[in-house]
């Protein structure tokens, strides 16, 4: 492992986090054609989110003086078989980039790259929270199954996310 594998490793970073911007955008528009306007307002908050860890990314790799690159970002999933589902697909993503960064953490304590690792601190923090969020709305849809009356309260509870 050497400094170069971290340099491409906080570019695939920053492409997964567009891809996770994507991902919950296409979620949002699904349940917007569920007529689910709370959780489309959920995953749309969510999408920005990821945007805005896309660019911490990003603004990091330009302090250091990297090179950005930029790469494709394939066409997310549109169709869900219920909401359930979807927000499985959320947990699973939002799990899968814990251990993406862990494994960055990992790496710039193995290069000994004290700033990347500082950098990453706050990703760890935050995706404690992220497994969180996602964790409680599965298991609050778990309780509503397809309830309709709990499913639009719940709905209705999503749509106050600042
Ligand atoms: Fe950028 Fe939801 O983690």
């Amino acid at each position: 492992m050497s400094a170069f594998d971290i340099r491409s490793d906080f570019n695939r970073q920053l492409n997964q986090e567009l891809r996770n911007a994507y991902l919950y955008f296409s979620m949002s528009a699904f349940f917007d054609r569920l007529s689910l306007t709370g959780f489309a307002h959920f995953f749309r908050a969510q999408a920005k989110e990821e945007l805005g860890h896309a660019l911490k990314f990003y603004e990091f790799i330009v302090d250091r003086g990297w090179k950005v690159q930029l790469q494709e970002i394939p066409e997310p999933k549109t169709e869900w078989g219920s909401a359930l589902e979807a927000v499985q697909d959320f947990l699973k993503a939002e799990e899968e980039n814990t251990k993406r960064i862990w494994q960055m953490v990992d790496l710039a304590r193995q290069v000994g790259d004290k700033a990347a690792e500082s950098f990453l601190r706050w990703f760890v923090d935050e995706q404690v929270e992220e497994e969180k969020t996602a964790s409680w709305l599965l298991a609050r849809l778990e309780l509503v199954r397809d309830q309709p009356a709990g499913l639009l309260a719940l709905d209705r509870e999503l749509s106050e996310r600042k």
